[in-house]
C-alpha cells in the first residue's frame, strides 16, 4: 500500500467544503490514516514548497512568496491517505495546478475555475483548494515532514477486503 500527503487550504477550511471533498477521497475507497488541522509557520511552508517541491527554484521568488502568503491566510487540515498506487489516483482526483485548466470532475476543476494570472494579479497564491503529492518520494518526504510516526495509525477498513489476497477461489 501507498501513502500520500493532501492539505485542505485555508480556501477548502474557509469556504467549508472540506467534509464534501473528503467525502470523494473515502468514496473512492481511500484510507485515512493520519488527519489534524493546524497553522504551519513560514519556515515549515518554506521547506514543504522549497526544501522538498522546488517552488521558489522552479517558479521565482513572487509566485513563491505569494504562494506562502495565501497558505498564512488561516489554518489548513492536512492528512495522510494510503491505497492502491495513492499518490497518482489522488493527484488524478485532484486535477493540475491550475483551476481554468482542470477538468470537470477534478477536484480543482469542480471547485475553483481561476488563473494563474489572475491570482498573479492580486498578489495571491492560486487559490486551487488542496495540495496533494505530487511522486511517490515526494509523498514520502512530505509525510515525515506534516507527521510524526504516532500520529499516523493502522486500522482495517472495509474496503481493505477488495485489495488483500482472495479469501477462496472461484467455486466450480
Ligand atoms: P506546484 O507545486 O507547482 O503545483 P501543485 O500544487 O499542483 O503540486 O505549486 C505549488 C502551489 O503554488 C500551487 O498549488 C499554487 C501555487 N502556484 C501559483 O500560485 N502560481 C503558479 O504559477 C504555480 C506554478 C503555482
Amino acid at each position: 500500500m501507498e501513502r500520500t500527503l493532501i492539505v485542505f487550504k485555508p480556501d477548502a477550511v474557509q469556504r467549508g467544503i472540506v467534509g464534501e471533498i473528503l467525502s470523494r477521497f473515502e468514496r473512492a475507497g481511500l484510507k485515512i490514516v493520519g488527519a489534524k488541522m493546524l497553522n504551519p509557520d513560514y519556515k515549515h511552508y518554506f521547506e514543504h514548497y522549497e526544501g522538498i517541491g522546488t517552488l521558489k527554484t522552479r517558479k521565482g521568488d513572487k509566485i513563491f512568496e505569494d504562494q506562502l502568503a495565501s497558505m498564512q491566510e488561516g489554518p489548513v487540515i492536512a492528512m495522510v491517505l494510503e491505497g492502491v498506487e495513492a499518490v497518482e489516483v489522488v493527484r488524478k482526483m485532484v486535477g493540475p495546478t491550475e483551476p481554468k485548466s482542470a477538468q470537470p470532475g477534478t477536484i480543482r476543476g469542480d471547485y475553483a475555475h481561476v488563473t494563474y494570472s489572475a491570482a498573479a494579479s492580486i498578489n495571491r497564491g492560486v487559490s486551487n483548494i488542496i495540495h496533494a503529492s505530487a511522486e511517490k518520494d515526494e509523498a514520502e518526504q512530505e509525510i515525515a515532514h506534516w507527521f510524526s510516526d504516532s500520529e499516523l495509525h493502522d486500522y482495517q477498513t472495509v474496503h481493505e477486503r477488495f485489495t488483500q489476497p482472495a479469501p477462496h477461489k472461484a467455486k466450480k
